[in-house]
């Protein structure tokens, strides 16, 4: 039941209209306490005592806007997460993509990450590629969040040993370097991902991307954020590439111009 003397309708109604605005991400009756939970951390941090007093604050200042946005995110992930997803690249979109690169010359394969929370899934793609590229194909990836304390976990490349349960063994010892409560990324791993700060709102200019993974992100926007989200992805990847959406995520109903690929792990989308 939505507490209405901590955040009342007409409070909520206005945090709703400017988080949805600056982010994409959609407030409604069904998760109005996760805003309200949130919302109570953030105003014992900043040790003030109504919701008016911070939202004017996040008007007035971007940077606590910005946080505001890291507060209000979900960023579950782990490292593997669907595997069938990483069966599909490692012995389809993979060899795919080195077939339809290589008449270019241009032996670089270029990956995004959008919304890659604190790094699990990029770190997982890199770990692939540095096992199944051949000489002389090279990696970049590029990964992308909205929150700033997400990026932060992420480029310090630090987890506890929960959280890289699911990381084979034999790549645990052969990337990560064993260090006081947990595992290190190590630096030649990390090498090959660019963390960005990014909102998926706006548009990043990227372009030349082989494989975009944006996976368990679209499920908190509209359909029509949705439609414009994945229409910026399309004009930033190449012909006949791949984009993956999360497993319990569609394309289904949307105008874009990708197309459904089933393949024998898993469906993915393909550019062209
Ligand atoms: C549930 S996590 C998914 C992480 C990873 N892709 C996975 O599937 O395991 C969703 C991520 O999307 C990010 N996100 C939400 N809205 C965003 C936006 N407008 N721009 C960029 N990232 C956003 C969140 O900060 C969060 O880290």
């Amino acid at each position: 039941m939505a507490d209405t003397a901590f955040l009342s309708d007409a409070d909520f109604e206005l945090y709703k209209t400017l988080i949805y605005n600056e982010s994409g991400i959609l407030f409604t009756a069904t998760n109005r306490s996760i805003l309200e939970q949130r919302l109570r951390d953030i105003l014992r941090e900043n040790k003030m005592a109504h919701v008016r007093d911070y939202y004017a604050k996040a008007l007035r200042d971007r940077e606590e806007l910005k946080r505001l946005l890291t507060m209000v995110t979900t960023n579950l992930t782990r490292f593997f997460r669907n595997q069938p997803h990483f069966d599909a690249f490692e012995k389809f979109v993979i060899p795919e993509t080195l077939n339809i690169k290589k008449p270019t010359g241009n032996y670089t394969i270029k990956i995004w990450s959008a919304g890659c929370s604190t790094g699990e899934e990029p770190y997982t793609i890199a770990m692939l590629l540095a096992e199944i590229l051949p000489s002389p194909w090279k990696y970049d990836i590029i990964a992308s969040d909205l929150s700033l304390k997400c990026l932060m976990t992420a480029k310090e490349g630090f987890y506890d040993g929960a959280r890289v349960v699911g990381v084979p063994d034999n790549y645990l010892k052969k990337y990560f370097d064993v260090v006081q409560g947990g595992y290190k990324v190590k630096n030649e791993l990390k090498s090959h991902v660019r963390f960005d700060y990014h909102n998926l709102k706006n548009d990043a200019g990227m372009r030349g991307i082989d494989i975009c993974f944006c996976r368990n992100v679209l499920i908190y926007f509209d359909q029509e954020t949705q439609t414009n989200i994945v229409n910026k992805f399309y004009d930033s990847m190449n012909e006949k590439s791949f984009l993956y959406i999360g497993h319990s995520e569609s394309l289904f109903g949307m105008n874009t111009k990708f197309a459904f690929l089933k393949t024998e792990w898993t469906t993915l989308y393909k550019k062209g």
